[in-house]
């Protein structure tokens, strides 16, 4: 699977491969064995232990490892239990997708861990930024026993306490327990919250201050509910494949986009004092196969990168996530490389932690630790939900069993300190210290019940006294606003023959008589009295209301978002057709509603569809995070079609809207991109809006920029292709496993979406950037200004600007760990303690392969963001825009970058974006807009060097314009 790469710099993560890489088999055995219930399985830091006595039982895990282990774990059982399992284990296998591929192709199972390796974790404490942080976690920390600092790391599992994930407090030192919710768009399993519109439709609005303003209003929510720890934002998927299920999470297809969306969104929610998280690192690009056993297979997909498109494409938004000072980052569940995201050394120790001088802590996404002491050293700092390979067990491969990692030396106690300092620090950094800012208190909502009482710890077994869970109390303050503004400049226009903006009276007399005179001409037909709307499609109509299915997991009525963790409930979803009904002057005009994606046309319906004058017709497409399945959509779409007949539906109602002769205005609520080639030239269908996914105030927003009070700014955060294939090889998403441990080459290298239209000659229907206004805008003036010398390699790295604290090295006493006494403790619930500590060996375990290896430091890191050079202006840009047109507007000038000729061997994309602002312009009114490029933007990422580079021959080209192909004004430095 290793990648031939022709350009010297495209090696990278595969280049240290070699047959040490595979160091975590031996950890690794024993999860792949444990989806049995028997008590018998080994996970990773049992494996340790139950093995101390025995060195050698523990290397005979190093051994070639190419044999299947599902069915290892059934040893030992009964037989009949074995037959049954069996049998319903090969049921189940045979059913699931794949089955009978796994059975045939099980021993083509690839070696694990083909990502280099990095030890030991950088410890934090380095930034400047965060140096009164540490100082203050190292004195609460090194007062915490064993049990307090386990408990810092390890959620105490699904559904025990009230938000999505929970660690645990360490009381006596007064750090509380910290409340984790979804996700990315608004409050999850929450009441009398916003449901804002989803990462996609703010990736649209270009608008920085909004980005900001959505992150600022979804934290004070967070807030106000007692959340700490906000599970977003979302720029993982980036977008690799255009059906990819969560893509609407995120906010665009391209790397620059989502860094700058992702880092006002954290700057936003950090502003309130709410951590947030960057989600999910990284490659968790296609829903299918994500993690073990959702998908029938016992492997997660790996996604297999080269250094160079990890660092210019899927890492990229997470440095400015960092930069921003973002406290957390959720590694996704996927395989890196054929090595766990949450145990994959080199992303976390090496690229998160040192090049970019990540401060804050590494948590697990739900379920994505996959063993136990590798985790530790690979870089995980708090797993989450707590539970360890298996939903809502309990059995952690945490909790006790780091306790006794720690004891036993296995996981060095530095490691454990620097996860728990690391959790304080972000903490503190965030202010949450300050008791009359974050009370320490439950969130004031459970995730798991809308009863006013109910118990705690709603997954636990045990007989529990209820208490008041759920207050609902009302946070949604103004929010509305923010949310409606966010959904109208989220809203593209992508085609007006001059029939928006609408007027709510219709047509004025004159344009309505003259009208009605060329359609008499035309069809002998004489249309009379008020001006006739019809409003078609399900799309436009409450369907069965917004929360009909859990999590959103369907389609149907409206789309406000899609589905998964990154929905909310909403608290209402105000429908187009609401919203239309309201705004139309009834006086002036009829409204005609056919809410069904197969209106009636014949009988009595025939006469009044073909008097009708405007068709306002609605459609969508849908998708959602692969827990769930909707229709034939396993969470990433089967295709980019419009979903549910609406492209029939579309080409119905042109041909029957006024006999053909109405006007017809497509809106398309979508996730993603769809393909409209079926009706895009109809010569009736005059005006096409895309959407996106609104949130509750999709009709108000989509009327304000119907209507003309908003005039339209949004603009593609993607391209709309004319098929899925002209978006490359690569942009396809794998529905069937190649494999046991499906394998997944991102061959396409930095080519994906306009990357790959450009470098490939396709034309797209519409392009990323793509969008248009009521109005025009004149670009001119284009002047460069210099800022900095050019040079190859940025400064040198600085020296760390503060030393990580430091503890003493002596490993606690076992007693601390012990099981207090008279404890009750709760069933399935996560604690620290052990019952004995029988069995716990101190001793010299072996470390993974390249464990002593002393990695060199990376000349790109140094700081929070990594190397401060990187983010030093090198070259300003500035441009002169008018809007020429006749209505006041926003314009959306987009600065793309075109690396210098010299050096052609290095790969790379016709253009890049590198600069974007939202500028609003008066009628007749001209600003200077101003890009100013970091050294970041102006190099590529070189493995040889591992660093940024720039190429100093030659000139870079910057072309700015309205979107990536209409380039108006052109310069060079
Ligand atoms: C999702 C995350 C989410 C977590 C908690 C996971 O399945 O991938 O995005 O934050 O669940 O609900
Ligand atoms: C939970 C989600 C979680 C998902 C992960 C679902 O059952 O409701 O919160 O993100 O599982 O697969």
């Amino acid at each position: 699977m290793a990648k031939k790469a022709k350009d010297p710099s495209q090696k990278g993560l595969l280049r240290a491969h070699s047959p040490h890489d595979n160091f975590r088999a031996p950890f690794d055995d024993d999860w792949r064995g444990s989806d049995s219930d028997s008590d018998s399985d080994l996970d990773a830091t049992d494996f340790l232990d139950k093995n101390a006595a025995s060195e050698s039982a523990f290397l005979e895990g190093l051994g070639p490892r190419r044999q299947w282990s599902i069915l290892r774990p059934l040893a030992g059982r009964s037989r009949c239990c074995i037959v049954l399992l069996l049998t319903i284990a090969g049921i189940w296998i045979l059913l699931a997708a794949g089955g009978a591929f796994i059975y045939k192709k099980y021993q083509d199972e690839p070696v694990y861990g083909q990502s280099p390796p990095w030890y030991p974790t950088p410890r934090g404490g380095i930034a400047s930024t965060w140096a009164t942080s540490y100082e203050k976690a190292a004195k609460m920390v090194s007062r915490m026993t064993l049990a307090e600092k386990v408990n810092v790391t390890t959620g105490t599992g699904w559904q025990m306490g009230y938000a999505v994930g929970t660690n645990a407090p360490a009381i006596h030192v007064g750090f509380p327990q910290l409340q984790l919710q979804d996700g990315p768009l608004g409050i999850r399993f929450a009441d009398n919250i916003t449901a804002f519109p989803a990462g996609i439709t703010v990736g649209a609005t270009w608008n920085r201050q909004l980005m900001y303003a959505r992150g600022k209003a979804h934290a004070i929510e967070a807030h106000d509910k007692g959340i700490n720890v906000l599970l977003g934002p979302c720029v993982g998927p980036l977008g690799r494949m255009p059906a990819g299920g969560r893509n609407w999470e995120g906010f665009g297809a391209d790397p620059y986009l989502q860094g700058i969306a992702g880092a006002e969104t954290v700057k936003g929610i950090q502003s309130e004092g709410v951590m947030a998280t960057i989600k999910h690192f990284v490659a968790n690009e296609q829903e299918h196969f994500r993690q073990p056993w959702e998908w029938g297979l016992p492997h997660a997909i790996s996604a297999n990168i080269d250094d160079r498109v990890l660092h210019e494409l899927y890492a990229w938004p997470f440095g400015d996530a960092v930069k921003a000072g973002v406290a957390s980052v959720m590694c996704s569940y996927n395989q890196v490389n054929n090595s766990y995201a949450c145990g994959n050394s080199k992303l976390l120790n090496g690229i998160l932690k040192d090049e970019l001088g990540f401060q804050g802590f590494v948590m697990s996404d739900w379920l994505a630790q996959r063993s136990g002491v590798a985790t530790a050293l690979a870089g995980l700092d708090m797993t989450m939900p707590g539970d360890g390979l298996k939903w809502a067990k309990g059995d952690s491969l945490w909790g006790p069993q780091l306790t006794k990692a720690v004891l036993n030396g296995s996981v060095p106690l530095e490691r454990l300190n620097d996860m728990v300092t690391r959790i304080v620090a972000s903490w503190y950094q965030l202010g949450q210290d300050d008791e009359t800012k974050f009370p320490r208190e439950p969130p004031n909502f459970s995730s798991w019940t809308n009863d006013r009482f109910s118990v705690a710890s709603y997954g636990s077994p045990s007989p529990q006294e209820k208490i008041e869970v759920n207050k609902f109390i009302d946070v949604q303050a103004n929010h509305s606003i923010i949310a409606r503004e966010v959904a109208a400049e989220g809203t593209v226009l992508l085609k007006n023959d001059n029939v928006l903006p609408l007027s709510r009276e219709g047509l004025p007399e004159a344009k309505l008589m003259a009208r009605r005179d060329n359609i008499y001409r035309a069809i002998g037909k004489r249309h009379a009295g008020k001006f006739k709307v019809g409003v078609f499609g399900e799309d436009a109509g409450p369907g069965e209301g917004p929360n009909k299915c859990k999590d959103r997991g369907c389609n149907q009525g409206t789309l406000g978002s899609g589905w998964g963790s990154g929905a909310v409930e909403f608290p209402y979803l105000v429908t187009p057709i609401e919203a239309l009904r309201d705004q139309f002057d009834g006086s002036k005009v009829d409204l005609h509603e056919y809410l069904s994606n197969k209106p009636p046309v014949g009988g009595a319906e025939r006469g009044i569809l073909e008097d009708l004058e405007l068709c306002i017709v609605f459609v969508n497409a849908d998708s959602g995070e692969g827990f769930t399945k909707w229709d034939d959509v396993s969470g990433d779409r089967p295709n980019l079609d419009i979903q549910k007949g609406g492209d029939a539906l579309v080409q119905r109602v042109a041909s029957k809207c006024g006999s053909g002769t109405g006007d017809v205005v497509v809106v398309i609520h979508a996730v993603g991109p769809v393909l409209v080639e079926k009706w895009i030239e109809l010569p009736n269908v005059k005006a096409v809006l895309f959407a996106h996914l609104p949130g509750q105030e999709s009709g108000n927003a989509l009327a304000d920029i119907l209507f003309g009070d908003i005039n339209p700014s949004g603009h593609l955060p993607f391209t709309i292709g004319k098929s899925l294939k002209d978006y490359g090889p690569g942009a396809s998403v794998l529905y069937t496993p190649n494999g046991v441990v499906p394998q997944q080459d991102f061959s396409e290298g930095l080519f994906i979406d306009y990357r790959y239209f450009d470098q490939f000659g396709k034309t797209p229907r519409f392009e990323f950037g793509f969008g248009l206004s009521y109005t025009t805008f004149e670009y001119s003036g284009l002047q460069v200004a210099p800022r900095k010398t050019k040079s190859e390699l940025p400064a040198p790295r600085p020296n760390p600007a503060a030393q990580p604290p430091t503890y003493s090295s002596d490993i606690p006493p076992a007693s601390e760990a012990l099981f207090p006494a008279d404890f009750r403790p709760l069933k399935k619930y996560v604690y620290p303690y052990l019952n004995s500590t029988d069995g716990i060996v101190p001793g010299q375990y072996p470390y993974p392969d390249g464990y002593d290896t002393v990695q060199p430091l990376s000349g790109a890191g140094g700081e929070e963001g990594g190397n401060p050079d990187l983010w030093e202006v090198y070259v300003s840009v500035t441009v002169e825009v008018l809007n020429n047109g006749a209505y006041d507007g926003a314009v959306v000038p987009q600065l793309y970058l075109s690396l210098p000729n010299a050096r052609q061997w290095i790969s790379r994309p016709v253009r890049a974006l590198r600069g974007f602002h939202k500028v609003y312009l008066r009628k007749g009114q001209t600003k200077t807009v101003t890009f100013d490029l970091t050294r970041r933007d102006l190099s590529y990422w070189e493995a040889e060097r591992q660093n940024w580079v720039m190429i100093t021959e030659d000139e870079f080209k910057f072309s700015v314009g309205e979107s990536s192909r209409d380039l108006r004004v052109f310069g060079t430095w």
